[in-house]
């Protein structure tokens, strides 16, 4: 095993949001000793059920469905829409590979989406991919920042496509006052432990199509009629012979903790909001340094700090956040060739072939932008401490690099644009 290389909180360093409350909650479970969903209770009295009801209060969705992962989640939501097998599903070029894989789980073909410069999906090439018959299309919130919902569901509708919320990076951020994932016909969400619940592994989806959820039931392993347990009134016309069962369910264990941290989740998204705020203010007046900015003012949850080096070649981008790593915060340029980041799209060569460059240059938007990123974790444990020592050290990153290159940032009239925006905005 590889020692951590800064003592930066991570997940994967143990660092959680976890209150005795929660531990309680989880023992429950395993004295119990019921860990299947799907046992003699009454649904309303397992704590699956309860937190799918839970869910439905806090995102005001009318179905919950609590799963095995966040892939899961956007493959069950893809198994729903019952679209034809192969059919082209439009994703960004900017998410983890597991968007991309989700699709090819529900035996469909993604077909990548341009990001642009705040690394949100670009809605003008989301066009061409509808245009080009694409069925439905996985918006990712990624790194916590919300795309343009109000746009891309407008832009779908007028097309008859879908719209799944890949919600995973942005469990509890809203746009506009409404919750990232209830905007389109699926939400999926992930509680795996780098999320703003944090299970281990898991996940859940919302939809308001109750049709639509019965299929997701079935798919997800309800078998001899328990699909019928997650409708307390009228049971859609929904044969649950008619589909293959894959087992995503979540289990009783996974499901206790998850409910109790759902009550504590207000106080965690208040800490992610905090930190990134803090940090943003301190850097949005920082040379050669683009931050992203947010469709709508807020519209993000703070979970990861992320910033473009405008013009920066990916060797000194790397050379950036090894200089950041080197005061002790973890830093990740996301576009460093070294590194086998799956977030860059030219590393998913199950999709685009063993090529990089190749790849790269059919979204060259994607590849320049996702190339200069640099991607900083905030937990939502940070001190005020810890963001002064962050901000110190992009800082100190930022003054080290060479002039030219500096030089040669913020120079397009829209990263001027972006520049100028930033304070404002903030
Ligand atoms: C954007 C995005 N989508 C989907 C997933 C998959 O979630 P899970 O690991 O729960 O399957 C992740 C995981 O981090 C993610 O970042």
């Amino acid at each position: 095993m590889n020692p951590p290389l800064t003592t930066w909180p991570t997940y994967d360093k143990g660092d959680v949001f976890l209150s005795p409350e929660d531990i309680a909650a989880a023992m429950e479970a395993l004295r119990a000793q019921l860990f299947f969903r799907y046992d003699f209770r009454p649904h309303e009295e397992t704590f699956t059920g309860l937190f799918e009801r839970r869910l439905c209060e806090v995102f005001g969705a009318r179905h919950a469905l609590a799963c095995a992962s966040g892939t899961t989640a956007i493959t069950l939501s893809l198994l729903a829409l019952q679209l034809p097998a192969g059919s082209p599903i439009a994703c960004p070029a900017f998410t983890f590979a597991a968007t991309p894989s989700a699709i090819l789980l529900a035996g469909h073909r993604p077909v990548l989406v341009e990001c642009e410069e705040n690394l949100h999906l670009d809605v003008r090439d989301l066009r061409r991919v509808l245009d080009e018959g694409a069925k439905a299309v996985v918006v990712v919130h990624m790194r916590g920042f919300a795309s343009d919902m109000p746009e891309i569901c407008r832009l779908a509708e007028e097309y008859g496509a879908f719209v799944v919320e890949d919600a995973v990076p942005a469990l509890g951020a809203r746009l506009d006052g409404r919750y990232l994932g209830t905007f389109g016909h699926f939400g999926a969400f992930s509680t795996q432990s780098d999320k703003s619940l944090n299970t281990g592994e898991g996940g859940f989806l919302l939809t308001d199509d109750p049709e639509a959820y019965a299929r997701a039931v079935v798919y997800s392993g309800a078998y001899e009629g328990r699909m019928a347990r997650h409708f307390p009134g009228q049971v859609p016309d929904v044969d649950d012979r008619a589909f293959p069962i894959f087992s995503f369910r979540m289990d009783e264990i996974r499901a206790a903790l998850a409910g109790a941290l759902l009550q504590r989740l207000p106080d965690r998204l208040v800490a992610h909001r905090r930190n990134y705020d803090y940090v943003a203010e301190r850097l949005a007046d920082l040379d050669g340094i683009a931050l992203r900015q947010p469709v709508a003012p807020g519209a993000y949850l703070g979970e990861a700090l992320v910033f473009r080096l405008p013009g920066a070649a990916p060797r000194e981008c790397a050379a950036f956040a090894g200089a950041v790593m080197a005061e002790g915060v973890d830093a990740r340029a996301l576009g460093d060739r070294d590194d086998v980041n799956v977030r860059a799209f030219w590393n998913w060569r199950f999709l685009l072939g063993d090529d990089p460059d190749a790849a790269r240059s059919l979204f060259p938007a994607s590849a320049r932008y996702v190339s200069e990123a640099i991607d900083i974790p905030l937990s939502a444990n940070l001190t005020l401490a810890d963001c002064d020592r962050l901000v110190a050290a992009v800082r100190k990153a930022a003054a080290r690099r060479p002039a030219a290159e500096t030089a040669t940032a913020a120079t397009t009239t829209t990263e001027k644009a972006v520049a100028a925006g930033r304070a404002a905005s903030r």
